[in-house]
């Protein structure tokens, strides 16, 4: 499919490796430029070169932690009227709640909620003027449905998406659309650390741990960062005008609703 989205312009947040890596590669396939971010420089020259000589798109770096606001500057002042934006960052370490200080919570509702409407405040106006936008937040399932070790990851994603239920509607008609994508299990690096902790909690093998959670998803394996990349730029297509707010589920089957 001609996802009708050659030329235009996209910000990807914590995209040298992992889900905002494969939202990335997916948007530089339909032909979108890019700038991409990350904290490691090394790792995130390496993956902007990688997209630059497979898909002949422009690709900016912009190296440095995405909570922060001068990263945040540079990142819109890179790309001043992006058509794209896809909010990610790295989630909080899993951890017991009650380990939870005052700084921590609020360094993880900074990271995963306060991070992304600061920078959909960033853009929304010029895709507002210019009658098209795209916006997507990487979520989580957990959002859903409660991850041991995970509550303050959830509580602030819970935040984000109603913060921005709210906004979607009030720019749909300016065919600007702002839509969540929930990963279930996914094959990164990040989903290594949720397993160790699991085993750990659990008593058992990081390998015994991992594969009983594998058969627990019915589509009996973890979802590839292809996957999910290229639902993500579905939603930002030309085609996916019409759907926004929504909440989309990447979990092989995992959350166990009708609806
Ligand atoms: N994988 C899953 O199954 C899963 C499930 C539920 C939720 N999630 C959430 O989805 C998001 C992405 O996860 P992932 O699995 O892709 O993680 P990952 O494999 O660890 O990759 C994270 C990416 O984000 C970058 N990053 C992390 N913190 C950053 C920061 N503060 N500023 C800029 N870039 C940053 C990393 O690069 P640097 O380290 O070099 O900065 C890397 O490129 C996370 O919020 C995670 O909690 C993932």
């Amino acid at each position: 499919m001609n996802l009708g989205i050659r030329g235009r312009k996209a910000i990807v947040c914590a995209s040298s490796r992992g889900l905002g890596r494969g939202c990335a590669e997916a948007l530089a396939e339909a032909g979108v430029d890019l700038v991409l971010n990350g904290r490691d420089a090394e790792v995130l020259a390496r993956t902007a070169r990688e997209l630059r000589e497979a898909y002949g798109v422009a690709v900016t770096e912009v190296e440095g932690d995405v909570s922060q606001p001068e990263i945040q500057k540079k990142l819109l002042s890179t790309c001043p009227d992006a058509d794209i934006l896809v909010n990610n960052n790295g989630g909080p370490p899993p951890r017991n709640f009650r380990q939870l200080d005052r700084e921590a919570i609020l360094a993880g509702v900074t990271q995963n909620m306060v991070t992304p409407i600061e920078l959909m405040q960033g853009v929304i106006d010029g895709m507002i003027e210019r009658g098209f936008g795209r916006i997507v937040n990487i979520t989580s399932l957990s959002v859903y449905t409660s991850i041991p070790g995970l509550d303050l990851s959830s509580g602030a994603r819970a935040g984000l998406t109603s913060f921005m239920s709210g906004i979607a509607r009030t720019v749909a008609n300016r065919n600007v659309t702002i839509n969540n994508l929930l990963p279930g299990k996914l094959d990164t690096d990040r989903i290594r650390v949720t397993t160790k902790f699991g085993a750990e909690k659990a008593g058992m093998s990081l390998e015994d741990y991992a594969a009983q959670q594998d058969k627990q998803i019915p589509a009996g394996r973890l979802g590839t960062t292809e996957e999910f990349g290229k639902a993500c730029a579905f939603l930002c297509s030309a085609h996916a005008g019409y759907i926004t707010g929504q909440n989309l589920r990447i979990d092989g089957g995992l959350y166990p609703s009708a609806f």
